[in-house]
């Protein structure tokens, strides 16, 4: 059951038998919604709390308040007959879905009801599995809650640099392209997606005189604005979470180039983190690619002859090559989230996430 819809999924089936001539993409069973409704069996069930069990699904007096869709049938040349349809009930008492069993047999194949004395048995292996369910709907929950706090102190971070956060969505989703492209996991690719929005926390210790000053910054002046990788690292050392410790990393490294012309430490090659390596390309790309307030976008044109340039000086060829390769996929991103003035920072910050 999610929200306000049944979704629909086969986990074992062995009598199903295929249409002839059914295509091969055909044979895969693909999940399907049903809204929540009590005339529909699984709804029915997922509504009341309450075991059906049916001798015959096509035998159901027209008056029950419930009626078996038969569209399912003659779309997979099936024939329902024997039913047992049981809600998987926490044990606060909420129906978090419905397990359903079709077509007993004896041991001759026959088509049989079900035999009421598995009924008991039955709702507890459905209340177990609803404990699984659940808990797992919890565990999502605390992530995601993880994840947009995060992602919110990133944004509040930005603020006096890019008032819509836009700029650290945009990040994110080249990241997460990008790590993707190279083969890393998707546990990964996840981690790098919502790390990456720290990539400048550190700019929160640079003083606005620095900051925000207009022209050119002097030697001093430079010096310290480099330092917001060091402060971000500070701010998130001795992370306690996976993806904290993917910031601290990856607000320490950004900066780096592969060349080891970078900072702060001047790392080269594969000393920077990967992480780091990709965030700074993502980051580049961006600042190139979007109007700033020193300097309007540049021409498509202009950024890709910049990051051709800058293969193997501050980018890792593997990863200019992995650009390359999802150019359609980061030219989507950049169309999508736009620094448009009226889009709210809420309105970005939860897009997706
Ligand atoms: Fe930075
Ligand atoms: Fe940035």
């Amino acid at each position: 059951m999610e929200d306000d819809h049944l979704e629909f999924r086969v986990s074992q089936c062995t009598t199903l038998r295929l249409r002839e001539g059914a295509q091969a993409d055909e044979r895969a069973f693909k999940p399907f919604k049903l809204p929540l409704s009590r005339q529909s069996l699984a709804g029915y069930v997922a509504i009341t709390g309450k075991l059906l069990n049916i001798p015959d699904a096509y035998a159901i007096p027209p008056d029950a308040p419930y009626q078996p869709n038969r569209s399912f049938d003659e779309k997979n040349n099936y024939r329902t007959r024997s039913m047992l349809v049981i809600p998987m009930t926490e044990p606060q008492g909420r129906v978090v879905g419905v397990l359903q069993l079709i077509n007993a047999m004896n041991g001759r194949g026959e088509p049989i009801p079900f035999d009421p004395q598995y009924e008991e048995f039955l709702l507890c292996l459905a209340s177990q599995a609803a404990v699984a369910v659940s808990n797992a709907q919890l565990n999502r929950a605390i992530k995601d809650a993880h994840y947009e706090t995060i992602y919110r102190l990133a944004v509040a971070a930005e603020y006096k640099d890019h008032d819509t956060g836009a700029h650290i969505k945009r990040v994110s989703e080249y990241s997460g392209i990008l790590a993707a492209r190279i083969g890393m996991s998707p546990e990964e690719v996840e981690l790098i997606r919502y790390a990456s929005p720290m990539h400048d926390v550190g700019k929160l210790r640079i003083p606005d005189a620095i900051l925000l000053k207009p022209g050119k910054l002097d030697p001093e002046e430079r010096a310290e604005m480099e330092r917001h990788t060091v402060y971000g690292g500070e701010i998130l050392a001795n992370p306690k979470s996976e993806v904290i410790a993917y910031s601290e990393r990856i607000a320490r490294s950004h900066h780096e180039k592969w060349n080891g012309t970078g900072y702060p430490r001047k790392l080269a090659g594969e000393a920077i983190p990967i992480e780091g390596r990709i965030v700074a390309l993502a980051d580049v790309f961006d600042a190139l690619a979007s109007p700033r307030c020193y300097k309007p976008a540049f021409s498509l044109d202009k950024v890709i002859s910049i990051i051709r340039e800058e293969d193997g000086r501050h980018f890792d060829p593997r990863l200019v090559e992995a650009f390359f390769d999802s150019q359609d996929q980061i030219m989507q991103i950049h169309a999508r989230y736009t620094d448009t003035p009226g889009q709210s920072v809420t309105e970005i910050a939860t897009a997706g996430l």
